[in-house]
């Protein structure tokens, strides 16, 4: 290991301990350390400001603040839409809580036919979108939009590392940041936008999917691939901790 990347892991190590650690000394560097973060960030750091104004104004809307994406993130569960919709030509998804768009242009690759709305209920991350080379299928809206509010008939709806909160993870056994309630409120609001036989694709959350109150509507789809173990907390109805890692379904067949 070289010098420099042995002082990066040392430093990103007290890092997460300044704020993680219940130790007294890390609690009280905290409030010193998060200011002097704050302060860098959003002096240097464009998106940094932005993402702080959309938290500011949209703050109760809003589920997973970091827009953590890649291209052909999730080549399995798209895999497995490429297959049901084969020979299809008219296709409508939704990819909610896009980010920065690579899940919507990733799907086009599966998918060509398809139409495809993306959403997400950060400006920020939407200008990033429209930013990437115009595509007459792909379009992008704000989550809280009229347009949005309005738009339905989706054939599947793809809401990956969206319904979820970094505050339920390291040691947590109450999910309080975000909770169940939000999670199922979501989970409604998207029910009300999938056709019937369409496809529901909720991975990396917080609550399991089939908890939820609209959960008689649903099926997992019986395909290879379809459950996975995840090693992350997953909490019940309460927000009480179930299990720190779960096997868990992603694609559930609405009947
Ligand atoms: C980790 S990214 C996931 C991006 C992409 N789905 C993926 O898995 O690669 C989470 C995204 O959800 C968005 N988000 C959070 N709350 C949202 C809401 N209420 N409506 C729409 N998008 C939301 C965030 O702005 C962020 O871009």
């Amino acid at each position: 290991m070289t010098l420099f990347a042995a002082l990066k892991a040392k430093t990103s190590k007290l890092r997460f301990a300044i704020w993680n650690s219940n130790k007294l000394g890390y609690r009280i560097l905290r409030p010193i350390y998060a200011s002097f973060h704050f302060c860098r960030m959003f002096f240097f750091s464009a998106e940094y400001r932005h993402q702080t104004w959309a938290h500011l104004r949209y703050g109760k809307h809003f589920h997973q603040p970091p827009n953590f994406t890649m291209p052909n993130r999730y080549p399995a569960l798209f895999k497995i839409a490429q297959d049901y919709f084969a020979g299809r030509s008219e296709v409508k998804l939704l990819s909610f809580g896009c980010s920065t768009g690579e899940e919507a242009y990733s799907l086009r690759e599966y998918l060509p036919q398809a139409l495809i709305v993306g959403t997400d209920i950060s400006p920020y991350n939407l200008k990033r979108c429209l930013q990437k080379p115009n595509s007459p299928k792909i379009s992008f809206v704000h989550s809280l939009s009229e347009e949005f509010t309005n738009s339905g008939d989706f054939d599947a709806i793809f809401c990956l590392a969206v319904l979820q909160h970094t505050h339920n993870r390291s040691g947590v056994v109450k999910a309080v940041k975000y909770t169940f309630a939000q999670f199922e409120a979501q989970c409604l609001l998207l029910d009300g936008k999938l056709k019937s036989g369409g496809l529901m694709f909720i991975d990396h959350s917080d609550f399991k999917f089939l908890d939820t109150s609209i959960r008689a509507k649903y099926f997992p789809l019986q395909v290879p691939n379809n459950k996975l173990l995840h090693n992350r907390p997953l909490f019940n109805t309460q927000n009480e901790i179930l299990s720190e890692s779960h096997e868990s379904y992603r694609v559930f067949l609405k009947k």
